[in-house]
């Protein structure tokens, strides 16, 4: 069917798909701590990676600085990003005496603590990430510098020689390709038998169940959307899944006017998923801008059912949820 003269496009949803636990929490964290203190309120790092939220946060009287020596001697509260920091951080922000709240996900401080349990135990300890991302220099950044050696690709993994085989240990980035670190994982496991591995996978549930959602739609479809930021490691990783998972191409677009036309051109089905920090607004706009050149048919397909809910940090909950 036609609608006038616009093609038909067949638009599937994957679900689930954007927010997360963590970005939910870490947003009404600068929320609640504008409501409660007023602008301006500190947040060192963009709090989630998405550039909309971050303008939005901005309008409302949130300033983003990189590091705390930005920030001029004030009472104005800080807040940690979802992704964690190095503990030299909050030491300094004690220093300072600045007021501050940690918006990191609770799902990155496990792993903080992982590591720290393996350091106690005097084991060599690895991470598999990607080098530069906030999250690894944040969890990098929980213990003395050179305790935990960084694994980045499989050839690191093949190369590795370790003080001692027996006594390793390895913890992992939350929003990594469940594959290849798969792969990083059987060939460190296979040269080191004895390696302690996570408890309960680090890689956390909302970037598996978004890659699953895609490895079951873009086999289905022509072309896929990911809506997510270029610095967002998590949509990153959904943009190769849909490429490696059988869609032709696969695009990573920030908004509606992102979309590179000429390369969706004819095709007549489009699988469309969004990374942990999008917000759902921006999926809505891409799918108007679908709508204006294509008649669409939207229908969605679920991996999984999600209903994980993380509470504010203690100090800014609502007085009568903060027991
Ligand atoms: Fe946390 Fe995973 Fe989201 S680590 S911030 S729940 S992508």
């Amino acid at each position: 069917a036609t609608d006038g003269q616009k093609p038909s496009l067949k638009v599937i949803l994957c679900s689930p798909r954007g927010f997360c636990a963590g970005v939910v929490r870490a947003i009404d964290s600068v929320e609640r701590a504008l409501a409660l203190y007023g602008a301006p309120v500190y947040v060192r790092h963009e709090i989630v990676h998405n550039r909309y939220v971050v303008e939005s946060l901005k309008a409302k009287g949130a300033i983003f600085v990189e590091e705390l020596g930005e920030i001029p001697d004030t009472d104005a509260p800080v807040v940690f990003s979802a992704h964690g920091v190095p503990k030299a951080v909050p030491d300094d922000a004690k220093s300072r005496n600045f007021l501050t709240f940690d918006a990191t996900c609770p799902l990155v401080t496990k792993v903080h603590r992982e590591a720290e349990i393996h350091f106690r135990r005097g084991k060599e300890i690895l991470l598999i990430g990607h080098a530069g991302h906030p999250e690894v220099v944040g969890t990098l950044g929980q213990l003395p510098e050179g305790s935990i050696t960084l694994i980045q690709t499989i050839e690191d993994a093949r190369r590795y020689e370790p003080k001692d085989a027996d006594n390793l240990a390895y913890v992992t980035q939350t929003t990594l390709s469940i594959d290849d670190t798969a792969e990083i994982a059987d060939v460190l496991r296979e040269r080191f038998p004895a390696i302690t591995i996570p408890h309960k996978e680090d890689i956390c549930y909302a970037t598996t169940n978004r890659q699953e959602a895609v490895k079951k739609v873009a086999p289905l479809v022509e072309a896929m959307i990911v809506v997510g930021a270029p610095n967002s490691s998590n949509s990153q990783r959904l943009k190769e899944v849909a490429e490696r998972s059988g869609s032709k191409f696969a695009a990573l677009v920030q908004r509606a006017d992102d979309i590179d036309w000429a390369k969706f051109g004819s095709i007549t089905s489009l699988g469309v998923t969004a990374g942990a920090s999008a917000p759902e607004v921006l999926v809505e706009e891409v799918l108007d801008a679908f709508a204006e050149r294509y008649h669409l048919m939207v229908e969605t397909v679920a991996a999984a059912e999600e209903d994980v809910f993380f509470p504010l940090p203690r100090a800014l909950r609502p007085p009568q949820a903060a027991e």
